[in-house]
């Protein structure tokens, strides 16, 4: 065991009914470091992140904080050792607000008299302390639901701060972060490491492993495969740890013929949020949307499919002008939008997989009314094999699938209903690089049958790989436009950022 570890996994195993997820799994952490955990979808990162936190509890196997013996039997458990997390799909209460969050479970009070009643004054002065030292400003009374994806994320680093805690787990951090967050995500972790915080890291995106993290743990099915000194290893060999092969073509993109226009928006407005926004798709055309974050893109996205409702302007589908009053009009138009959201938007989480890729499509796997078990077990079974789903079979649960099988799911139910035109918001979000590029081949076979395809993404490397045209959004505007000949990532972030500043 190493001396200065601050946290020891030894021997951890942990099943799930038709699953090994973690077999004699160990892994340690030292005072003050940033350290990586690698794996692919499903190879058991989340899995052992929620044991060391009290979510689980392992069937065998023992942790050591501070090289004492712990048995971590709740979240509490966890707490008290110092241990926080942010889990990849957040875990805030969105009804509630930032600093009912925050304080949830471990509220400071006062008393008054024979009351004891909770001392907003003392929690609001504490949060904006840890706020200030963040550089972060947000509302501590806005709704959680009110606020988007990276500023939950700054909350729940802020609540591990403000109490104190020795280890934080960031699991997928950057996921929904754009290149301008991660930089300061960055210099939080850097501060946080100065002071003596150990951070397990987990990250799909490997140049921040190499930016951001002292050593790295690669886990393969459940299990233990190597332990390197990032200055010592180099990507290629990451990546042929993790999947235990060697991935070369990240983007099959193919020279194909683009067709007539297929969808037109002709100066778009809404609220605050979208200003005149024009642009088109054209058939067999993959269309990148870039942007910063809270640029307008999803903003976007959603209204053009009908989920929230433009003031003005008009959309053409194939020539048509079009009133897209409800998502499900959109369908009917043959739109598909596939959500980074994947719990509000997308998928059912308590469903199976094969009723979730069914669902929205009962009517080709009915007869006379009754579902066809057996059509809709085979429609299951193919996108599970067509996506490479990391499951036992078909009738698993969504719930119980990795973050990134999920989103399979989520692109394979959106490819089912053999759309027109598919508007895919983050497609890869929390994906494995070969699970990656397994997403962007099916993309592309997509196009090559006649699909449109609107994609957005903050992954520029995604979108200059696979775009054929690049619009940059900045505050709710459409500000520049690349042909796939000219895309840059410097010129792109140049026009989203100078757009910014003006
Ligand atoms: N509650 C559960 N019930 C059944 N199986 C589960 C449960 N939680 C996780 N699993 C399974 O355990 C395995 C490991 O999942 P885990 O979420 O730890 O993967 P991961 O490495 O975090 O992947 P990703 O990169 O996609 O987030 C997967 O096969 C998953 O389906
Ligand atoms: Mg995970």
């Amino acid at each position: 065991m190493e001396n200065d570890a601050i946290l020891v996994l030894d021997k951890i195993n942990k099943s799930f009914p038709g699953v090994h997820a973690l077999k004699d799994m160990s892994f340690s952490v030292r005072r003050g470091e940033v350290h990586a955990i690698c794996g692919e979808n499903g190879a058991g990162k989340s899995t052992l992140m929620k044991v060391v936190t009290g979510v689980y509890h392992q069937d065998s196997g023992d942790i050591y904080v501070n090289g004492k013996k712990v048995d971590i039997k709740s979240p509490n458990d966890a707490f008290d050792q110092g241990i926080a997390i942010m889990y990849q799909e957040t875990s805030l209460f969105n009804e509630m607000t930032i600093l009912e969050n925050m304080f949830l479970n471990h509220e400071i009070t006062r008393q008054v008299g024979p009351l004891k009643v909770l001392d907003y004054r003392t929690m609001e002065k504490r949060v904006n302390a840890i706020f200030e030292k963040m550089n972060v400003r947000l509302d501590l009374h806005a709704k959680v639901k009110d606020i988007g994806m990276a500023a939950k994320q700054l909350v729940e680093i802020a609540k591990a701060l403000t109490f104190h805690s020795k280890i934080l787990i960031m699991d997928e951090p950057t996921a929904s972060l754009t290149d301008r967050e991660v930089v300061a995500l960055f210099e939080i972790i850097r501060n946080l490491k100065a002071d003596g915080v150990s951070i397990v890291y987990i990250s799909h995106r490997l140049d921040e492993i190499f930016e951001i993290c002292d050593r790295v743990t690669v886990i393969r099915d459940g299990e233990f495969i190597s332990l390197r000194e990032v200055s010592d290893t180099n990507k290629a060999s990451l990546v042929a740890d993790m999947v235990g092969r060697e991935v070369t073509s990240y983007y099959p993109k193919k020279k194909i013929d683009i067709g007539e226009v297929v969808m037109e928006l002709d100066n778009v407005c809404q609220g605050g949020l979208l200003h005149n926004c024009s642009l088109n798709v054209r058939r067999r055309e993959i269309v990148g949307l870039s942007g910063l974050a809270g640029a307008g893109r999803t903003e976007l996205a959603q209204a053009v499919c009908g989920i929230t409702k433009a003031d003005s302007g008009t959309i053409r589908i194939e020539g048509k002008e079009r009133q897209i009053g409800s998502y499900r009009e959109a369908m009917q138009e043959g739109m598909v939008y596939v959500s980074e959201d994947r719990a509000k938007y997308g998928l059912v989480l308590g469903m199976d997989i094969k009723k979730n890729i069914t669902l929205p499509q009962l009517h080709r796997i009915a007869r006379n009314n009754m579902i066809d078990f057996h059509a809709e077990a085979e429609m299951g079974e193919k996108a599970v094999r067509d996506f490479d789903i990391k499951a036992p079979g078909a009738d698993f649960v969504v719930e119980n699938l990795s973050g990134g099988n999920q989103q399979k799911v989520s692109v394979a139910r959106a490819t089912a209903l053999k759309p027109k035109i598919m508007i895919l918001d983050e497609p890869t979000r929390g994906v494995d690089v070969g699970a990656k590029a397994e997403i962007y081949r099916i993309v592309g076979e997509l196009v090559e049958q006649g699909l449109s395809i609107l994609m957005i993404s903050s992954e520029l490397p995604e979108l200059l790989g696979m775009c054929d045209r690049i619009y940059v959004m900045n505050a709710g505007s459409i500000v520049g436009e690349f042909d796939r000949e000219n895309a840059t990532q410097e010129g792109i972030l140049k026009v989203a950022l100078n757009a910014a500043d003006e």
